[in-house]
């Protein structure tokens, strides 16, 4: 059976027993700050389970997208996933054990409206009990009227069967059901042990849970009941259709079965499971946090959308498949989803665009990153140089076999943070007045600014003076004339030029010397250490287009700049002329 005939089917047999359908609620909680992503079906009915009332009733069911991302290092695994989606029935106060055991049962092994399991194939555990709640009887009595030998019924402590979405909120005992792949075990009696052994061995795997919510959490302690005795189920669809289609993973069921051929395909002799799998996983997982208005950044979802698709990229580098399949990908995913996730189908260039952007901007840096990394650089250079994340090299490290000394990093980090601040607070030349990312890009523009009026004008311009805005930029250079319309426009097109061009910005420590050797320009008149910082756009050492002795901080990339245009030229002093630019 199909995945999205497991998903219809559970709906309509939810929707038959007077359950109101809700759509999915977005990845991004509306109302709840403490999470960043929806990690559970019921996590956007918390205030209805505490008490409030439901627009659409008192039963529900749903097929909720999930993130949880607190393993990323697991997946590449058959079990983990970023993303999945649950499916899930909720009782308000409505109906309790005995139909939510009875209904799952039913669900599970019905063949016509429901999954049609083997019952023989079944396990389940209940809610041994300790000081917050009894040991769970009434589930037990009603899964033995079902059926299910008392050899069968597990009962485990808090630790597995207490299920809560947090420290605060509503939770209670659970009962969970568990599916023999091998068949090995019909009408075999396991010893308690061995079941749990079983279990970690993926030979019995959990596909539901029963959750009989009718007690409160606060600050981790059960405070007491709710008001209400409640119920909350959750499947996980990805686990339901690796048991439908009797696969051991569901990276082997029809929800990625073309996603890896395509990755097959486009690997050749690279190709390699784990990291397909991870690309699978994160491309996936990104696509649909876009969707739902996550954009890449810096902190918050935002980071960890940005997490993803890096990691992605260095997989698919790793398999040589081309940065391109992600891409690829992403579109498949859309169509794959938009029919059951309408949010895929608003402004689908928008978000494919977000995607792109940012896999093409992190490919640069991770093409000048990791040929230092190869080179044995030091993470901290690294980072800061080439804007290489200090997760990626320790990723790359443990590859290896190397290890990395994070506090030293940490250390050094934080000392270069306060260093930059007083950078930016106009020690270096430039005299930045703070470094929002506006001020960032006009210093970069500014040097492209320098090498063009040099290229047009001749190597003689030297700069004498700069300052910078969050609106502007000035430049103040050694000339002996106005210049003309076409030499403005000449310079104007040349710096869009390298904006196009997108060249990264790289920064190098080197000795005075060898920048002065490769002619690196500086500030008339400072003095500068015996160690310098180097900032290279367009090319290494003497056959970079823009070389300048400066502290930075600079963007990583030209094309993070816009479009450049010059404002205003004209005389500061005498054999002076001053610039003023913009970026638009
Ligand atoms: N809310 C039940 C579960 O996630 O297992």
């Amino acid at each position: 059976m199909q995945s999205h005939e497991i998903r219809q089917r559970f709906l309509d047999f939810f929707a038959k027993r007077g359950h109101a359908i809700l759509p999915s609620a977005s990845l991004v909680p509306e109302n709840d700050p403490s999470v960043l992503f929806n990690t559970a079906g019921m996590q956007p009915l918390v205030p209805y389970l505490m008490g409030q009332k439901h627009p659409l009733g008192n039963r529900l069911a749903s097929c909720q997208k999930c993130v949880r991302t607190g393993d990323l290092d697991d997946i590449g695994d058959n079990r983990h996933f970023s993303f999945f989606e649950m499916l899930g029935n909720w009782s308000l106060g409505d109906y309790f054990k005995e139909e939510a055991i009875k209904w799952s049962y039913e669900f599970l092994t019905d063949k016509e409206h429901g999954l049609g399991l083997d019952p023989a194939r079944l396990a389940v555990t209940i809610f041994k009990g300790d000081e917050n709640a009894p040991y769970d009887q009434e589930s037990k009595d009603i899964w033995l009227s079902l059926g299910i030998p008392e050899h069968r019924i597990y009962a485990l402590p808090a630790g597995d069967n207490w299920w809560s979405p947090g420290d605060n909120g509503p939770c209670g005992p659970c009962s969970e059901m568990f599916y023999d792949m091998t068949g090995e075990f019909v009408g075999k009696e396991i010893s308690h042990n061995d079941f749990l052994q079983l279990i970690e061995q993926e030979k019995f795997i959990e596909i539901w849970n029963d959750v009989f919510m009718e007690y409160e959490k606060r600050e981790g302690k059960v405070i007491g009941k709710l008001a209400q005795k409640n119920v909350d189920t959750g499947a996980g669809l990805e686990r339901l259709a690796a048991v439908m289609q009797g696969k051991h993973t569901a990276y082997n069921t029809d929800l990625f079965k073309d996603i890896f051929e395509y990755i097959k395909d486009n690997s050749k002799d690279a190709f390699d499971v784990i990291p397909a799998r991870i690309i699978a996983d994160h491309v996936r997982t990104a696509t649909l946090m876009i969707s739902d208005g996550v954009i890449p950044g810096n902190k918050d979802q935002g980071y960890v959308l940005r997490r993803l698709i890096r990691r992605a990229l260095v997989q698919a580098n790793k398999i040589q498949s081309g940065y391109s399949i992600l891409m690829g990908l992403q579109s498949t995913f859309v169509s794959r989803y938009e029919k059951i996730y309408n949010n895929l189908k608003q402004n689908p260039v928008h978000q494919y665009e977000i995607f792109i952007k940012e896999i093409e901007k992190f490919q640069n840096t991770l093409h000048n990153g990791l040929k230092e990394f190869e080179k044995g650089i030091d993470p901290f250079i690294l980072a800061t140089t080439y804007g290489f994340p200090i997760e990626l090299t320790e990723e790359l490290a443990k590859e290896r076999g190397i290890n990395i000394d994070r506090v030293d990093f940490d250390k050094k980090m934080s000392e270069h943070q306060k260093l930059s601040q007083s950078a930016s607070a106009g020690m270096f030349k430039g005299g930045l007045a703070n470094t929002n990312e506006k001020t960032v890009q006009l210093h970069t523009a500014h040097h492209l600014l320098l090498s063009a009026l040099q290229q047009v004008l001749g190597p003689e311009v030297k700069q004498r003076g700069s300052n910078i805005t969050e609106e502007r930029l000035r430049i103040d250079f050694v000339f002996d004339r106005k210049m003309t319309d076409e030499e403005k426009s000449e310079v104007e097109k040349i710096v869009n030029e390298k904006i196009q061009a997108k060249l990264p910005v790289v920064r190098k420590e080197m000795k005075r010397e060898d920048a002065e050797q490769i002619g690196a320009q500086m500030e008339f008149g400072a003095k500068y250490p015996d160690t310098v910082s180097v900032y290279m756009i367009g090319g290494e050492d003497a056959h970079a287009f823009s070389k300048e002795f400066c502290g930075g901080p600079h963007v990583q990339n030209t094309s993070e700049l816009g479009t450049f245009k010059i404002q205003k030229e004209e005389a500061s002093s005498a054999g002076i002329r001053r610039i003023k630019a913009v970026l638009q």
